[in-house]
């Protein structure tokens, strides 16, 4: 049964992009034609040579000398072409890094290692298109370009921002909930997504507190339980909030979680109380971050990408360690399995509140979680990264595991009509698979 399982990994894992000698014979392959190439522009002089000099291809010392020459022409050449290449792309580019050892096709990166998602009740999907997207991308950059907080770090950067933004003008709540507010970036998102609606914000410490250090947000129309009056999202009393604001359609209300804590415990949270609409922000992926996250909870063995092999001389081994070579996030065999090959949630344990809290579940326990997750499941989304990183030069998040950009790796021309060009490389850096979930409780 487990050997039929692994059988089962190793082939859905074999990426499409690698040919069948493996990644060192492919790799090898690309060194050895630009030597052929190279020779044969050598050849090529001086068969030329030899066949236009006079006296029937005879190198005397004078035509030596010239066709060394131009030898010497040639040769410069090609190493300047080669240097404009290195010019051209910083050292730092993943991209050209991963062109240079033989991944041609950075585009088609994406997803090869499998991007697992959560399987709804009924297979529903979003109403929003890949043209919607775009869209909203034409109408968010110049919003975004006038953010009071230039510098979110820690918070959210340019992916997630648009998407709250996008998710929140699409389903047009007349309520909005925030959990973890930090200097205030993600009210301002929701404002300038819906103008005239109340937000309730949830976070221990208020972000007017911020504003004595620098630049901060706080919403004119948001009612703040922070600092003193700070109460976490599971103990408060939410009939009495909904009907303060006048709210008897819970599907009028859209909350969001940037809380660090475990989404499984917020989903039970969340229906608990009657909500429907729901985006998390950090949908971290498995042997990642500091709470069990929805992407964690999914990956399952059924889900391609899902479930994994501890097994150090698997293809999954090879390509996961060879990818932390570009990737500042990507995890390898060795991060991802801790003791007993247990691979799911962080090395077996299901974290919460930033890590504060890391407990060690079985795998059973872990399946079963997908499975209830899957019960209550109308419509899982997964935000994709808003471009490629040959334009953003993002060098965190592995493409490996995310699904394909809005705005795809060679295609330039869209990423700066889009006025994405005009944004700083640093704001593309937090993509960690921020999530839209609708759900609803099942019937009994
Ligand atoms: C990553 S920051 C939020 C970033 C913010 N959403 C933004 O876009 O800039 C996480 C925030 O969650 C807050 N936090 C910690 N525990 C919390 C809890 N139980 N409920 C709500 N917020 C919490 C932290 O104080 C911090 O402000």
């Amino acid at each position: 049964m487990a050997g039929k399982m692994l059988e089962r990994v190793h082939s859905l894992r074999r990426p499409a992009q690698f040919g069948g000698g493996g990644e060192d014979d492919a790799e090898d392959a690309g060194d050895e034609s630009k030597t052929r190439k190279h020779m044969s522009v050598v050849m090529r002089a001086t068969n030329y040579l030899t066949r236009t000099l006079p006296g029937g291809g005879c190198l005397c010392p004078l035509f030596l000398v010239l066709s060394f020459l131009l030898l010497l022409f040639v040769t410069s050449l090609v190493i300047r072409s080669r240097c404009s290449v290195c010019v051209g792309s910083s050292a730092y580019d993943p991209v050209s890094r991963m062109r240079f050892f033989g991944y041609e096709d950075p585009d088609s990166d994406f997803g090869s290692l499998g991007v697992p998602w959560c399987r709804s009740k009924h297979g529903k999907t979003v109403e929003w298109t890949s043209k919607d997207l775009l869209k909203g991308l034409e109408e968010f950059v110049p919003i975004y370009e006038t953010r009071p907080i230039k510098n979110n770090m820690y918070g959210m950067g340019f992916d997630h921002s648009f998407g709250l933004w996008f998710v929140a003008r699409w389903l047009k709540p007349d309520l909005m909930i925030e959990s973890g507010a930090f200097k205030g970036h993600s009210t301002w998102v929701l404002r300038q997504a819906m103008p005239d609606k109340p937000i309730v914000s949830l976070s221990p410490r208020h972000p007017e507190k911020y504003l004595k250090k620098g630049p901060a947000y706080v919403d004119g129309n948001c009612t703040y339980l922070a600092g003193k009056e700070f109460v976490d999202f599971g103990s408060l009393n939410w009939g009495s909030v909904m009907k303060k604001h006048g709210i008897t359609d819970l599907s009028r209300v859209l909350v969001f979680f940037d809380d660090h804590q475990n989404e499984l415990k917020r989903l039970k949270q969340a229906l608990k109380a009657g909500f429907r609409h729901l985006v998390f922000e950090d949908n971290y992926d498995t042997g990642t971050g500091d709470h069990y996250s929805l992407r964690q909870i999914c990956d399952q063995f059924y889900i391609r990408g899902g479930g994994h092999s501890c097994f150090k001389d698997s293809d999954e081994a090879r390509i996961r360690s060879r990818r932390k070579n570009f990737w500042e996030k990507a995890v390898d065999i060795k991060e991802l399995c801790g003791p007993g090959e247990a691979w799911w949630g962080v090395r077996g344990h299901m974290r919460d509140d930033f890590n504060h809290s890391n407990k060690a579940i079985t795998y059973t326990e872990h399946f079963q979680n997908s499975r209830f997750v899957e019960s209550v499941l109308d419509v899982y989304w997964e935000l994709p990264p808003v471009a490629g990183p040959s334009l953003t030069h993002q060098n965190r998040y592995d493409p490996a595991r995310a699904p394909t950009p809005i705005v795809e790796d060679g295609r330039f021309g869209l990423f700066q009509r889009l006025g994405l060009t005009g944004l700083e490389n640093s704001v593309f850096n937090g993509y960690t698979q921020m999530v839209y979930l609708q759900i609803s409780a099942q019937k009994s």
